[in-house]
């Protein structure tokens, strides 16, 4: 299939806006990471998505609206909490899943009664929306199991030949995943954790927000691995780069050091070794970054990548998330 590589003016983005109208698969900017579009109410195109990325098709996609009023065409039910949460964080990076309406497909919600809802901030992904005339279901425009896409040349890198287009935009500001926050159970509950944090979502509703107890779990602890995430997508390998990748944690000064000897040791082996190291409290920065570094690792063909851990707190726990997923999990104390 020819892909059409499209830039952002008016008549471009109308041309992709036919493209998913008709049933056509467009991948576009948004504030978080680049998505892979489809229209979202019809099932061929949504099934066409799940191909080309290769993903498993039990992981339900978010629905991506331009104003908040579509909201009430995919649930039937708004809550007051649901209201509080729109009118402060949309549009921008916060996905909530409500009970669905039955004109959203199975194969959307991957047979969920529920789905997820999100108002992009970027303009040219609202105006593409508006444009469509329809809600478009889109999950991050990679290849299933890699680094989510932050500009146009990692989407081109991964999707070029298997869908329609490619709207080209800049680059992504945010670099992580929306946040999910589910809103179906008695209590909000994050599922992904993003820029905007639980406090965030405190201060707003005044009350306690749950995080999935699966996001504060490493999978080498044991007892606890049976836990299923409530999010299939955090379930699956994510994010990972072709090196291998050390997640260094401990006190500062001991994690460089530890760094520079493993990285010494490995280049004497005759390794390419890429260390990526943010600022600990940097952490915008470090959500910006990480996914174009790792992808960037992999094109100067590193054998290794060292990191250190970022804090858990606030942006950094959303960064670790992402981190430690990249490395398997791969975790040195120091
Ligand atoms: O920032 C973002 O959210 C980006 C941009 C393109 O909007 N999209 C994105 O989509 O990250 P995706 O498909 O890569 O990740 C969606 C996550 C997955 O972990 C999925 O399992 C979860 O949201 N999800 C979607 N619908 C859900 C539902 N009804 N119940 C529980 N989890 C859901
Ligand atoms: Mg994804």
């Amino acid at each position: 299939m020819e892909t059409k590589i499209l830039g952002t003016t008016t008549e471009e983005i109308d041309q992709a806006a036919q493209i998913l109208s008709a049933g056509g698969l467009v991948a576009f900017p948004t504030e978080t990471v680049y998505g892979l579009g489809a229209d979202a109410l019809n099932e061929k195109a949504v099934a066409k998505v799940y191909a080309a990325k290769g993903r498993p098709s039990d992981n339900p996609m978010i629905v991506h609206i331009s104003s908040k009023d579509d909201l009430s065409m995919l649930t039937v039910e708004i809550t007051e909490d649901m209201e509080k949460l729109s009118d402060r964080f949309w549009p921008g990076p916060m996905t909530m899943i409500v009970k669905r309406r039955s004109i959203v497909p199975d194969v959307t919600t991957g047979g969920l009664d529920t789905v997820g809802v999100r108002m992009p901030s970027a303009p040219e992904a609202l105006e593409l929306i508006r444009r469509a005339g329809c809600p478009v279901a889109a999950p991050s425009a990679n290849l299933s199991g890699k680094p989510s896409p932050t500009c146009s040349r990692h989407v081109i890198d991964d999707l070029n030949g298997r869908i329609d287009a490619i709207l080209c935009g800049g680059q992504c500001q945010v670099g992580i995943e929306s946040t999910v926050i589910d809103m179906t159970g008695p209590q909000p509950m994050i599922l992904r954790p993003g820029i905007i944090t639980r406090e965030d979502f405190e201060r707003v509703l005044e009350k306690p927000v749950l995080l999935d107890p699966t996001l504060n779990r490493r999978p080498e602890e044991g007892a606890e691995e049976k836990l299923t995430p409530k999010a299939p997508g955090m379930k699956y390998k994510h994010y990972a780069p072709k090196a291998e990748m050390i997640v260094f944690e401990g006190e500062s000064r001991a994690v460089e050091q530890a760094i520079e000897d493993e990285k010494r040791k490995r280049e004497t082996e005759g390794q390419k070794v890429c260390v990526i190291l943010f600022v600990d409290n940097e952490q915008e920065n470090a959500a910006h970054d990480l996914f174009a570094r790792l992808r960037q690792a992999d094109q100067n063909g590193a054998d290794v990548i060292l990191s250190a851990a970022l804090t858990e707190r606030g942006i950094g726990f959303s960064v670790m998330n992402r981190m430690l997923k990249s490395a398997g999990y791969n975790i040195k104390k120091v």
